[in-house]
Order: C-alpha cells, then structure tokens, then sequence
C-alpha cells in the first residue's frame, strides 16, 4: 500500500524515482535534498509556508457545488476544487512558494524554471518577484508561440524569458535547458522545477508543496457533505496537481482516484502525450517512470492540445500508483478536451484551464452513469492563456 512517508532515502516510489544524472548535478541534488531535509522538520518553515498561502496565495481555495453541470450530466455530484482562483490561477503558485522559501534558506539569489504552458514560469517569475530574486525562465519555443500571454506576463514581473530552440521545443527541452543552466551556475541558482518529476528530492518536495489542495478538499467535503467523494479526478503532465490532491485520499482506500493524461489526435507514436496508454518504464531527466520512447529507448515526440500536459514522462509516483493499481490513468482527446472547455464555461460561468479541461472532459464521460456518487474535479486552473488556442481550435473544426 502507498504510504506517505515515500519515496525511500533513495528517491524511490517502489522501483520508481531515483536519480539518474551526471556527477555536475550529483552535488546540488544532495545540498537540495539535506536542505529540505532540515527545513521539512521545522515547524516555523510550515508556518512561514502556510502564511504565505493564505496572505499572498489566497488559500484556502473554494472546493465549489457545480450544480448546473450536475444537473446536465444527471449522474454523480460534481465538486470543483478551485485551484483557478489561486494567485496567479493555478496550482502551480503553490510548490513556488515553497521552493523559494527553501532557496532562499540556502542562500540563492538567482532562480531558473521551465515552463510548458507558461503557468509554472508565471508563478516562479510572481515569487521571485515578492522575494527580490533574479529570475531566468526556460521556455520551448512552440510553447512561446502558443502560450504567448504567458511570456508578457512573465516578462512584466521582471523574468527573463529564453526560448529554447532545441528538440520538439516543447517542455522536455526546456528542462534539459535548465539543467544545463544550473550546473554552470550553482553557487548563487535554485532550479525551481515545477512538477513532480525528475531526480530525487524533486518528485518528493513538490508533491509536499501540492498536498495543500489535498489536505483543503478532504476537509471540505467533510464538511459539505459529511463524506468521502467516492472518485477524485484530476488531469496529468508531469503529475503534481493530481499528486496534490491524490495525497489527501490516498490511504482511503474507498475513493478511486483517476488521473488524466493527453491523448491528443490519437494514441500513435507522435501524436498523444498518455504516457500510461503509449508508454513503458525507462530512463528519462533523471528520473525511472513510464516514458513514451521508441524501439530505441529514445523519448519520442508528443502532441497535445494543451501546452502544459504535452510531455514525455510522468511523474514517478505516478508510475507506482499505476503499478499498485490505487490509481487509474486513463485520457481524453484534445476534441473531447476542447468540448469540455466550452461546456464548464457555459454551464458554470468558469473558464477552465486546457489541462484541467481533461478531466472535465472525464468527469462528462464517466458522471452520467454515478447516480447517487460524489466527484471532485480538480479544477488544476483557469483558461485566460488559453483564449487564442480555442479560438483556432474552433475556428478549424467549424
Ligand atoms: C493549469 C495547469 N494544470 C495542469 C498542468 C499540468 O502540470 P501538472 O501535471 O504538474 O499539474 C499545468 C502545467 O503547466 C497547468 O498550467
């Protein structure tokens, strides 16, 4: 059974985790490993944390009835956990606070990110921003084009921004990039990653940070309706939104949890990013987890409708949730996706995030035949950044 004391001292989540890097990154891995470390035992570290997301972030965020989308699916009851209302509008605030508190405990004054959909960039650029440090974001270049809102916004709080050329120009680019940022510059840079990924104490340290929308939606569906939910949803890239709020319902056995991954234009090689559908365990940013890779081992490319789940491995503890079967992983298409978008907005008066409408899409699939269940969706953000993309979406499939 998962227990939250995972991974073990080596960065494992079953035969997940680990890390795989070069020995330039062996020794910021370790000073970032023993400075958590110190810091995850200090209560004072926690309060700082916990006053920073109520004071700066807003939390705690509305874990909201969606009345009329219950009523048009005429199955289960639908609860939005509302991530989209958090500074900055999504998740991603959450583990960047935590991660500059933690850097600037080590004493770092420059930070680097990566950034798909340009969220993570926006929320590292907002914290470096509250905290007087210089801030270098790596973005692949497709997702500049795509995310274009996102790299203004970025710019205006002072970030650079620089876009990768390499590879797909996607993600998985920008993290090579960042990686190879920080092992020239250790001495005064804190790589912020923002998802539960890559080498060991990454996966770990942000699915801590991203507990919060956990420990929050347990207690508010206690409190609204004097039960557990029955399923948990929520959409997957690297994973941390899910991990976030899969962490408040893991040891109840009872609650299914089911995390949703990009199946793009159709689950064949290039054109998907559902690394449980299309994917098998390997090596991959310094990390063991389930990877899309060809008959070579070679990460192959991805496709999807929205920037921020396009890419090519999973977080680990994912891969052992999978594995032990405590989790499903299933995905919806960007069609499906981009539906689900318009139907939350008109439904709800919400704007969802492209991510987070994965698993609205999910959620209009599955909920019709739960008469009688409760769902929590993870409404992981909200859709302004994704305004031009619907528009071209829609635009093409009319
Ligand atoms: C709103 C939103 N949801 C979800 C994701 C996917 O990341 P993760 O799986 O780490 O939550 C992103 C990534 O950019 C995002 O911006």
């Amino acid at each position: 059974m998962h227990n939250s004391n995972s991974p073990d001292d080596r960065g494992y989540f079953g035969d997940y985790g680990g890390r795989f890097v070069p020995d330039t990154l062996m020794a910021p891995l370790l000073q970032l490993e023993q400075a958590y470390a110190e810091l995850s035992a200090s209560s004072e570290f926690w309060r700082e944390f916990e006053s920073m997301l109520t004071q700066f972030v807003g939390r705690e965020t509305p874990l909201q009835y969606a009345a009329r989308l219950t009523e048009k699916l005429g199955g289960a009851k639908i609860y939005l956990k509302r991530e989209d209302l958090a500074h900055t509008g999504a998740h991603k605030i959450n583990n960047a606070i935590g991660q500059i508190l933690l850097a600037r405990h080590m004493g770092k004054t420059r930070i680097i990110a990566e950034t798909g959909a340009g969220q993570h960039g926006v929320a590292t650029a907002t914290a470096a921003a509250q905290f007087g440090m210089k801030c270098v974001v790596y973005m692949g270049a497709e997702d500049m084009a795509r995310q274009e809102m996102n790299v203004f916004r970025m710019r205006l709080l002072g970030a650079d921004v620089v876009a990768v050329n390499a590879g797909s120009r996607t993600l998985k680019d920008a993290v090579s990039e960042a990686m190879r940022d920080w092992v020239g510059n250790i001495a005064d840079t804190h790589y912020l990653l923002g998802s539960a990924l890559g080498p060991h104490p990454y996966p770990r340290m942000v699915r801590d940070f991203q507990s919060v929308i956990g420990r929050e939606a347990r207690e508010q569906i206690l409190a609204q309706e004097g039960k557990l939910p029955d399923t948990v949803i929520a959409c997957v890239g690297g994973g941390s939104n899910a991990i976030g709020i899969f962490s408040g319902f893991v040891n109840d056995k009872d609650v299914a949890l089911i995390g949703v991954e990009a199946g793009g234009t159709a689950i064949a090689a290039g054109e998907h990013a559902a690394r449980f559908a299309g994917g098998k365990p390997g090596i991959f940013q310094g990390m063991k987890t389930y990877i899309l890779q060809d008959n070579d081992g070679q990460a192959s490319p991805t496709h999807s409708v929205s920037a921020g789940l396009d890419y090519t491995g999973v977080g680990p503890e994912h891969a052992w949730l999978h594995d032990l079967k405590r989790a499903t992983y299933t995905n919806v298409n960007d069609d499906e996706a981009v539906t689900a978008f318009h139907l939350l907005a008109r439904t709800e008066g919400i704007i969802p995030a492209l991510e987070s409408s994965h698993a609205i899409a999910y959620t209009i699939k599955s909920a019709p035949a739960m008469k009688g269940k409760t769902i929590i969706v993870n409404l992981s953000g909200r859709g302004d950044k994704d305004i031009g993309i619907i528009q071209k979406y829609d635009g093409a499939r009319k």
